[in-house]
This record gives C-alpha cells, structure tokens and sequence, in this order.
C-alpha cells in the first residue's frame, strides 16, 4: 500500500457524503419563497424618470415604471399580448407602450390602449399586468414580490432636517448578496482592502465585539476605529489630520440591508445604508444611500465618489470569490471578529427556512 501523507486538517467541516444539506438548500437561496415577501431596492426613482427599465428580482425578469401620478408600478417584463420585454418599450405621458403593437399600460398596470382594436372594443381582461407590490423609500424604489412580510428598514435621519440624503445608482455585482451583506458586517478586512481610500493605518486587530439591538430594527455592534485620512478623505471626514477617530456601529436587518453608522466627534455624523438585491445567486445589484449632518459645503457628488470608491474596493475583492457563502454550521472558520456576520447567517438561514439540525449555521 502507498504510504502518502495525510494533512491533519485534510477533510475538518464537511461531513463523509461531502456537501450538508444545509449547503445544497443555500445553492438556490434566490428563489426561496421567503425571500418573495421582503422588499429589495431595485432602482433608484431617478432611474426611472427616463423611462422602463428593465431588471430581475430573484430570478423573475420585471420591468418598473411610473405611472400618470408618478406612482412606481413593477409587473413581469412580458407583454400580455405576445410577451414581448416590455421594458424595451417607450413611455408616453405616464403610459407604458409596448414596442410590438403598441399596447399600453397605466396605473397598476391597466391596459389602457389597444391600437389595433376598435375603440369599443372591450379590453380583454388578461391584457392587464400583474402587478408586484411596490413602494418608494430614501429615493429608491423598492419591490416585494408575494405579500410583505415587514417595512423596509427604518433610518431616523430620513426625516431629520439636519440630515441630507444623498442616493448613489444602482450597479450590477458578480457577487452573491450573501457575500455581500458578509462583507459589509465585517471590519476585519477594512486595512487589507481599504488600502486606496481610509484603511491603511488601521489596526488590524479587532477590538472584542459584543452584539446588541441597535436603532431601526438593526441588530450589530458598536465600536471605535482609528481610520486613515488621506486628501481624498478629508471632504468625508471634515477634518485634515493624518488620521481620525471614528465611533461606529455597524448592523444588518434582514434580509440583506446594512447599515454603518459613523460619528466623527465633532458632531458630523454620516450614515451608509448598503443595499444588496439578489439578481440571482451570484449575481445582485448594490445601490447605497448617504446620511449626513454636515454643512453642505462639499458636493453630494465628492462626497458619494468617496464612498464609492470604497465599494470599489469591496466589489474588486469579492468578485474573485465565486459561489454563495456557505451558512452551515462549521464550513467557515471564524473569530470573534465575525461575529456579526455569524449573527446574520444564523438568521437568514432561519428565514430561509433551514433546519439547524441538518447543519445550519454556526
Ligand atoms: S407583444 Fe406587446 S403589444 Fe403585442
Ligand atoms: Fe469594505
């Protein structure tokens, strides 16, 4: 018998038939039915001012448009009459015309318009669109596509005169959002990654971590970091030292929101809210909306490059990683720095309804 040498950590966290059941579920998490019953922010209301547009929401093609009243209305991305894409149509005074015969569509997607038909001529009932439910928040529009289970999350700096809000466009990643809502609970790679915008000087050591119920219905932690502040920071930070003193707090609510807060100290204070919709498995959009108590010296526009630059890093990163993120119980190794994210997987893992006891996770 060959005698070959066997690695001592060869084959630790998967069980003998290889991957758990746990981790098959997960390979499909974009269609769970769960996950029909949350909102996902799919465009900006900006985005849709020019007219349809086109996007897929757990694997379903949609198409958003405003209505008359300037209302969003979201409805599968095929015409009733031939199926043909119907975001590839055209709007014309808060009507959305198909661009194969010309059917048209109003509010809750009502058939309003049939060029070919005689004018009595009843309009078929099935001409209609089914339509998701849809609603408007931070300057995003949001679409559920079953019955809504829970608001999207709630950030008090939205009717805090103080604050300003400034959105970002929504962007394509070839990342799964587990991936992503991972990434963005952890700030553990802040001085591996964040080496072109704030985080070179950080410590890499992460301070201990202890999880609590933060405001708004997010659940995450609290901490203090000594972040970078080169030229490029300094219209973010407010501030012109080599480095600054960031109190924050970082937190998810499910299924994919996350939201960072930080406190300069010297009473600016800037909200992130990152936004990641699955597209399909490894595939979602990321859109994110700024808070900011400041003077409004600097531009919206300076201000979201800056952090947009630091997705950048983000998204550079993780689209080396393929596949969704593992959630059974033992396929990652972890430390107490990712607690937050062990939080979360926990429950979205609950949401999607996973069985612990076949390996959920840690
Ligand atoms: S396919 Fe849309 S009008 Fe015919
Ligand atoms: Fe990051």
């Amino acid at each position: 018998m060959t005698n070959f040498n066997h690695p001592p950590f060869c084959g630790i966290n998967r069980k003998a038939d290889g991957e758990t059941k746990a981790e098959r579920q997960l390979a499909t998490f974009h269609d769970n039915p769960a996950l029909r019953h949350h909102w996902h922010a799919v465009a900006t209301e900006q985005e849709i001012k020019a007219g349809p547009v086109a996007r897929t929401l757990l694997g379903e093609p949609i198409v958003v448009y405003r209505d008359p009243n300037g209302t969003p209305v979201a409805a599968p991305d095929r015409c009733p009459h031939r199926q043909a894409p119907l975001s590839a149509g055209t709007m014309d005074q808060g009507v959305l015309v198909c661009c194969y015969h010309g059917w048209s569509f109003g509010a809750n997607g009502q058939c309003v318009r049939i060029p070919s038909a005689e004018p009595d001529f009843p309009i078929p009932r099935g001409a209609h669109l089914q339509c998701f439910a849809t609603t408007q928040r931070y300057g995003l529009v949001w679409v559920c596509l079953g019955e809504p289970a829970a608001d999207p999350p709630s950030i008090a700096q939205e009717e805090d005169e103080s604050f300003r809000r400034i959105n970002n466009p929504v962007q394509v990643w070839r990342v799964s959002t587990t991936r992503m809502t991972d990434n963005f609970l952890d700030i553990a790679h802040f001085p591996w990654v964040h080496t072109g915008t704030f985080g070179n000087n950080q410590r890499r050591l992460v301070p201990k971590i202890a999880l609590e119920e933060l405001p708004g219905g997010f659940y995450g932690y609290d901490y203090s970091v000594v972040a970078e502040n080169p030229p490029a920071a300094e219209l973010s930070s407010g501030q012109d030292t080599t480095d600054v003193a960031r109190r924050m707090t970082t937190g998810f609510h499910l299924p994919f929101a996350v939201r960072s807060t930080i406190d300069y100290g010297n009473g600016l204070e800037h909200i992130l809210l990152l936004l990641s919709t699955p597209i399909d498995d490894v595939t979602s959009y990321f859109t994110f909306v700024i808070w900011r108590n400041d003077d409004f010296r600097v531009s919206a526009e300076d201000l979201a490059a800056f952090d947009r630059l630091i997705g950048e890093e983000d998204r550079t990163m993780l689209e080396k990683i393929p596949g969704v993120l593992p959630l059974s119980h033992g396929a990652l190794a972890n430390t107490q720095a990712d607690k937050a994210s062990a939080a979360w997987r926990l429950r979205f893992a609950q949401l999607l309804g996973m069985n612990p006891a076949e390996g959920g996770p840690a």
